[in-house]
């Protein structure tokens, strides 16, 4: 009998059978923890650190060291709640997959649509920003390349729009670099995962050796005076900063996707997480104390911080040593969600939400190569023709959404008692009251200092987060939520309410797509309702 509930469910049981009977599909299983977390580091470290930190420390600055610890925060609770599910269901589809077995293919459906923004949109960013460094590497050499091929058509100034090529009276702009670098890492990714993991461990260790050396080498040069004053805009200045520090933290879900290819995806992948979120927070939050602490925070509204400052002290040879080493380190970023993608749509059609041809997986190189191909397009096209700016908020504002969701998912486990099937499990501490004496302290709080009627008016959106949090505080006393990934849902949520009514609009927009072409395909073919 055909199931026609919007929320008709899969059952753990289901998935586990389903990866037991080996539709897997040939993947191989070559990961390991060291492997993982290396992926995890190469997701994360990438445009944002070598990019988005310098416009966020010129708006808050030196105290935006402080957001990546606020934001840190948020993504080690959503990380323990990833590494439960990723231990629970061991596949590639991620948070979709996650969704499937918690709330339903309508949500699952949600998830991955919103996923796309999380890997191939914010791919967009890294390759333009990957163009922007490999263009400036080149000129260190004396190497130029003409204006007109390395800038997408909005944002040429008019003497690059004078000096560009027509083709039928249209002039010929776009950023070449970025949209070649796209295709040949999708080449790699489509020849096959263990290629594409030894190259991966590579540009890591290259990259942690390169940011070390920053750290050890700036630290003789900060001035402590540049540290004061500490938050020189407030706190509004800081958190302006929202969507480019928690675009530097992007990343380290993503080697959930890679489940099907771990070689014990229970145990490793929560403890690969875990790590790699650790590496990269203490690693970030000491180099904007370096950068902060070199310069005046003014000065760094650049699209290179950390070249800049060492150019800046007169250190010559380590700004050259970065501007290389950025463009390796934004490819290794780069590799990983080309990866990730695929896997993501693979799962979604073979649960026969998108076409067949997308859980096609190639008979050489055991790779899914329909998806491989539509993803390197997918992404290289509009990297080539769009500006960055767009891409970094709408991918914050999608993977604060998938986040929350996962939390909520957790809580999801809890309640119907599915934890029996996690091999890890998020630490249990008792919500119950926590929950909403924080709510009542926290508003009280907020009314007193006139913080409420001031926040309301900037931001209203704050008010979305107030009503969750008073109804996690009624949901959390009767059913003893879990209090981490309750903590999880509301830091993510606060953050999302940075990020304006703009990007969440923009969001919104996306999501009715999503839903036309469900209800026009995924819906009719879903292999759960013909179950
Ligand atoms: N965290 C990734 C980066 O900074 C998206 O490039």
């Amino acid at each position: 009998m055909a199931n026609d509930s919007f929320f008709r469910k899969k059952s753990i049981q289901q998935v586990l059978n389903t990866d037991a009977t080996g539709e897997s599909h040939g993947l191989s299983k070559v990961l390991g923890v060291r492997d993982l977390t290396s992926l995890g580091i190469a997701a994360i470290i990438g445009a944002g650190i070598f990019s988005t930190i310098g416009r966020a420390s010129f708006d808050g600055g030196p105290a935006v060291s402080l957001l990546f610890v606020f934001t840190a925060i948020a993504c080690v609770f959503t990380a323990l709640s990833y590494a439960q599910f990723a231990s629970t269901v061991p596949v590639s589809g991620s948070a979709y997959t996650y969704a499937y077995v918690s709330f339903g293919e309508l949500f699952a459906w949600i998830i991955g649509w919103a996923l796309i923004l999380e890997y191939a949109v914010s791919n967009m960013v890294v390759a333009i920003s990957w163009s922007e460094y490999f263009s400036s590497m080149l000129a260190g050499f004396g190497l130029h390349l003409p204006g007109w091929l390395t800038v997408d058509p909005s944002s040429a100034s008019e003497a690059v729009r004078a000096s560009a090529p027509s083709i039928g009276g249209i002039k010929l702009i776009c950023d070449l670099p970025a949209g070649l670098i796209t295709v040949l890492v999708t080449a790699l990714v489509y020849i096959g995962i263990k290629e594409s993991k030894n190259v991966s461990n590579m540009l890591v260790a290259l990259k942690l050796a390169v940011i070390l050396l920053v750290i050890v080498a700036g630290v003789f040069y900060v001035k402590p005076e540049n540290w004061s004053p500490f938050a020189p805009n407030g706190v509004s200045g800081v958190l302006s900063g929202v969507a480019a520090v928690f675009f530097a933290f992007i990343g380290f879900d993503s080697i959930s996707t890679t489940a099907e290819e771990c070689k014990n995806p229970q145990q490793d992948m929560p403890k690969a997480m875990i790590y790699c979120l650790i590496i990269c927070t203490v690693l970030y939050v000491l180099i904007t104390l370096i950068l902060t602490g070199m310069v005046h925070y003014k000065e760094l509204n650049v699209d290179d911080p950390l070249a800049y400052v060492f150019h800046k002290v007169g250190f010559d040879f380590v700004a050259g040593v970065i501007s290389v080493s950025a463009v390796i380190a934004i490819t290794s970023a780069l590799l990983v969600y080309q990866l990730g993608q695929p896997r993501i749509w693979m799962t979604m059609s073979r649960d026969g939400l998108l076409w067949p041809k997308f859980s096609k997986v190639h008979p050489k190189y055991h790779t899914p190569s329909f998806a491989t191909i539509v993803t390197g397009v997918v992404v290289a096209i509009p990297s080539m023709f769009f500006d960055m700016g767009f891409f970094v908020d709408l991918t914050s504002v999608g993977t604060f959404f998938a986040f929350i969701l996962v939390c909520c998912g957790v809580l999801y486990l809890d309640y119907q008692g599915l934890t029996k099937y996690s091999k890890f499990r998020v630490p249990y501490i008792n919500g119950q009251f926590v929950v909403g004496i924080g709510f009542v302290i926290a508003i009280a709080f907020a009314i007193y200092s006139n913080h409420f009627v001031l926040a309301m008016e900037e931001k209203p959106l704050l008010f979305v987060f107030w009503i969750v949090w008073a109804i996690l505080s009624v949901l959390s006393y009767r059913l003893k939520f879990s209090l981490l990934p309750v903590l999880g849902i509301l830091t993510n949520l606060y953050l999302m309410t940075e990020l304006g009514f703009w990007n969440w609009g923009a969001f919104v927009a996306w999501l009715l797509i999503g839903l036309v072409i469900y209800f026009s395909y995924g819906r009719k073919h879903s292999k759960l309702a013909k179950a």
